[in-house]
């Protein structure tokens, strides 16, 4: 049986990472294959798109230049890694994917959704995630959070409040447009309380899975 996308999203800050690790961890405790991988990045060459985009630049980087190179990734990384691991049937968790595109370079930069549209038609040959679980906070805490971690900013990171402002706004129309695929989770909590709503979603997910198609 192929196995199942789940991506995780939200701005900056609201804890994606280290739930998307309890969520594999979760995961693989009912002996399932998980795949853990982010975006952009995931593969050799498109870690090294990753860091490109990134890195802070000399160049003006525009949002179609961030788009398409947003989208090279994409397509590398479902050739090489998501789709080979889906095949064999294994749980593919993805920090961010083409959600992030239409809330950073769409609601953030103002690039149209139709050419988003375009890009994602080519790039993806109709794969998209299964289930989408949006970490959602407001700017003000998530990007408090990101600055305790005292790491240096990357292109994105030194982006100013109303930007990610619009992010969130974009990622909140994706969940009023598409709820039957994603899922808010209110990221203002502990990480342990974060964490059983994620397990709680999967649980869910699969629980419906089962329903319609016998046990994963
Ligand atoms: P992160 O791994 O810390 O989430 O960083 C990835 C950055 O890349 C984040 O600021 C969001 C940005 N991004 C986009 O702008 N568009 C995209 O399509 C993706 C996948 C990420």
């Amino acid at each position: 049986m192929p196995g199942h996308f789940i991506t995780f999203e939200g701005i900056e800050g609201v804890g994606k990472s280290t739930q998307l690790v309890q969520a594999a961890g979760h995961l693989r405790r009912r002996g399932l294959e998980v795949v853990m991988t982010r975006e952009p990045g995931g593969t050799p060459l498109a870690e090294t798109i990753r860091r490109l985009v990134l890195e802070p630049q000399q160049d003006t980087v525009d949002g179609v230049s961030e788009l398409l190179l947003m989208f090279a990734a994409r397509s590398l990384h479902l050739d090489n890694l998501i789709e080979p691991a889906l095949a064999r049937g294994a749980w593919v968790l993805c920090d961010r994917f083409t959600d992030a595109t239409e809330a950073y370079q769409g609601a953030g930069r103002g690039i149209p959704l139709r050419h988003i549209r375009v890009l994602e038609e080519i790039a993806q040959r109709g794969r998209r995630p299964d289930l989408t679980l949006l970490l959602d906070a407001p700017v003000d805490l998530a990007t408090a959070r990101t600055a305790q971690r005292g790491e240096p900013s990357d292109r994105f990171e030194s982006e100013q409040g109303e930007f990610f402002q619009r992010v969130r706004d974009g990622y909140l129309a994706i969940l009023a447009r598409e709820p039957e695929r994603v899922v808010r989770i209110d990221a203002t909590r502990t990480v342990e309380a974060v964490a059983t709503d994620v397990a709680d979603a999967l649980d869910h997910f699969a629980n419906d899975l089962a329903r319609a198609h016998g046990p994963a």
